[in-house]
């Protein structure tokens, strides 16, 4: 098993980024600079996924072309992950779109599932699980392992704008049988003492949708 993180160096991520992290941002702006960032970053994150070459009747001949061997399987972590389906969807209108549901208990810092709503098998799929922050690692590390019991294998894709080294460090220690590739705006220094990535950005579900009751 094998962590790999991609920091996607992008001037228009930077710029998002840079307003996404503003504590002075309104809901409606980070929501709108979170997808523009999801776009470049699931640009970046999909960039390997396999083609097969087919001919195309243009107006004036045929020619060769390549289509997408498989639709992948994208799945948002709620709530923040959210903020990442349109553009995923915008890029990859065909793929299948599974729902995991999982609340960090903010004093104990353990995921606690609420949602498991996935595709009945996922053999065989590439999965692209959307997340924007990576703290800890724990809900992630959840949403892999209910992932490989549905099936997933091989590499699966995680995409987020924020990671913390604790949470990749995580990744690597959870055993998991899955090779994970982490596409990210940005590795951030560390987490506080309430595990909140720093300097991050604050909480991407609340910021995104308000704070829950
Ligand atoms: C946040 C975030 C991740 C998780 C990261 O979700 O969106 O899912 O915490 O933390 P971890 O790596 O330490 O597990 P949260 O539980 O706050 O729920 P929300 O998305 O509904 O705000």
């Amino acid at each position: 098993m094998a962590v790999s993180v991609h920091v996607v160096d992008h001037p228009l991520i930077a710029d998002s980024l840079t307003r996404v992290r503003d504590k002075a941002t309104p809901n409606a702006l980070f929501r709108q600079e979170l997808e523009r960032i999801g776009t470049l970053l699931i640009a970046e994150a999909t960039h390997g996924l396999p083609t097969t070459h087919v001919t195309v009747s243009t107006p004036l001949t045929d020619t060769g072309g390549r289509v997408l061997a498989a639709q992948p399987v994208v799945v948002p972590v709620l709530r923040a992950g959210l903020g990442f389906l349109h553009p995923a969807q915008e890029l990859l209108p065909n793929a299948d779109v599974g729902f995991i549901g999982v609340a960090r208990d903010e004093e104990t810092f353990q995921p606690k599932p609420y949602v498991n709503k996935l595709p009945e098998t996922l053999a065989g799929r590439q999965v692209i699980v959307l997340d924007p922050m990576l703290a800890t690692g724990g809900s992630l590390a959840h949403t892999l392992q209910l992932l490989v019991e549905r099936g997933a294998s091989g590499t699966i894709i995680c995409v987020c704008v924020l990671a913390a080294p604790e949470g990749i460090e995580a990744l690597r220690n959870s055993g998991l049988t899955v090779n994970i590739d982490v596409y990210t705006a940005a590795l951030d220094e560390r987490l506080n003492d309430t595990a909140f990535i720093v300097p991050g950005l604050g909480d991407a579900g609340d910021r995104q949708f308000g704070s829950p009751a």
